[in-house]
């Protein structure tokens, strides 16, 4: 199945939570449960929970009893509230409950039942264009690639953090589909191990070659010559070309700018935010302390010691070589390619205006 499907008005997911170990659905049938479901990380990465907050808005309208379509635009403005207070880095959420705010608002006045059959099929829209958005990506980056190349990758950028196909992996996995050997070193990606438990999972999966390392081993591989591109997804990238994405990114493009390989950032136009200068005015994610103490469960470290856990970093425009989005890829500078590619005019401060 996709990571995130719509069936008989109830959102599934695969309980991503629970990998490599089980694989599991998750089941949501009221929007609060998908707000949970979004918060415990049961469904992540950016693209997977922009589409899971269209899914939860859509479970909002269908769930509905209003009497009325001011009643339920209501209802739904209490709804994406409560969504967006899951998560704050990862643009897509926000882009996506907009996308369903103005469709909602376009048919104020129908019947409650119209829009909220509109809006399911808003949601699903969503999802099935970002399966189309990966496989594009994929088209433009595996170009960058060559028979033989080993790339590394962090956090996981694959099918489990989009709807389908994934960001970074789906580079991989075009390349591959052009008959190009591609070999993988993931990384870890402590504290959560979306690298260890879900790209190495998903690209066995596959049958893609893939390594898993150690975080601290990236700028061994790298210096070695062993690797020939790192690929990354991206939570949100601001107007300059920072790149915002799991913490650990950062060391691993200066030490890949170090040492002459390329670092490419995948991710599509609604990971964009123009509307964020820089990197550092992003808001990153705090998680629990428990998530840097504990292993599968187990303490690994001294009670009560102080713990500082964010789960993004910034990325400087400099140490990236390149952002690969479904229009194309852009090359710096940044603030020039990035206007284009949103299709902004030289003064005007509109995304797609
Ligand atoms: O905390 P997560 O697992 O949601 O973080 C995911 C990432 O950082 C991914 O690299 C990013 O969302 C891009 S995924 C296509």
């Amino acid at each position: 199945m996709r990571t995130i499907e719509w069936h008989d008005n109830a959102i599934h997911m695969i309980d991503q939570r629970l990998l490599p170990q089980k694989y599991r659905v998750l089941v949501c049938r009221d929007h609060h449960e998908l707000a949970q479901a979004i918060r415990d990380m049961a469904v992540r990465g950016a693209p997977a929970i922009g589409a899971a907050a269209a899914f939860g808005i859509a479970l909002c309208a269908v769930r509905s009893q209003a009497r009325d379509s001011e009643q339920l635009l209501a209802e739904l403005d209490d709804a994406a509230r409560e969504i967006a207070a899951t998560r704050p880095t990862a643009v897509n959420l926000f882009w996506a409950l907009d996308r369903m705010r103005k469709r909602a608002e376009a048919l104020r006045g129908q019947p409650v039942a119209a829009i909220a059959q509109a809006l399911v099929a808003e949601a699903q829209a969503i999802a099935d264009e970002d399966v189309e958005t990966n496989r594009r990506m994929g088209r433009f980056g595996a170009e960058l690639l060559r028979d033989g190349d080993s790339v590394l990758t962090h956090c996981n950028a694959g099918r489990l953090a989009t709807v389908d196909y994934g960001t970074a992996l789906g580079v991989v996995r075009a390349a591959v589909e052009q008959g190009k050997r591609i070999h993988v070193y993931a990384d870890e990606t402590r504290p959560r191990s979306q690298g260890a438990r879900l790209t190495a999972w998903e690209l066995m999966q596959d049958g893609i070659p893939v390594t898993l390392i150690a975080d601290n081993a990236a700028g061994y591989f790298l210096r070695t010559g062993k690797i020939q591109a790192v690929l990354v997804g991206a939570d949100r990238i601001a107007a300059n070309g920072d790149v915002v994405n799991k913490v650990g990114t950062y060391k691993i493009a200066v030490v890949a700018k170090e040492n002459g390989v390329p670092f490419y950032a995948v991710a599509p136009t609604s990971t964009i935010d123009m509307s964020v200068p820089d990197g550092d005015a992003v808001p990153i994610e705090e998680r629990c302390a428990t998530e840097v103490t504990h292993v599968e469960g187990v303490c690994i470290a001294p009670e009560g010691v102080a713990v500082a856990n964010p789960a993004f970093d910034v990325t400087p425009h400099r140490y990236v070589t390149a952002i690969i989005t479904e229009r194309g890829i852009v090359w710096p500078p940044f603030r020039e390619g990035l206007r284009r590619i949103m299709g902004m005019e030289a003064n005007d401060e509109t995304p797609g205006a």
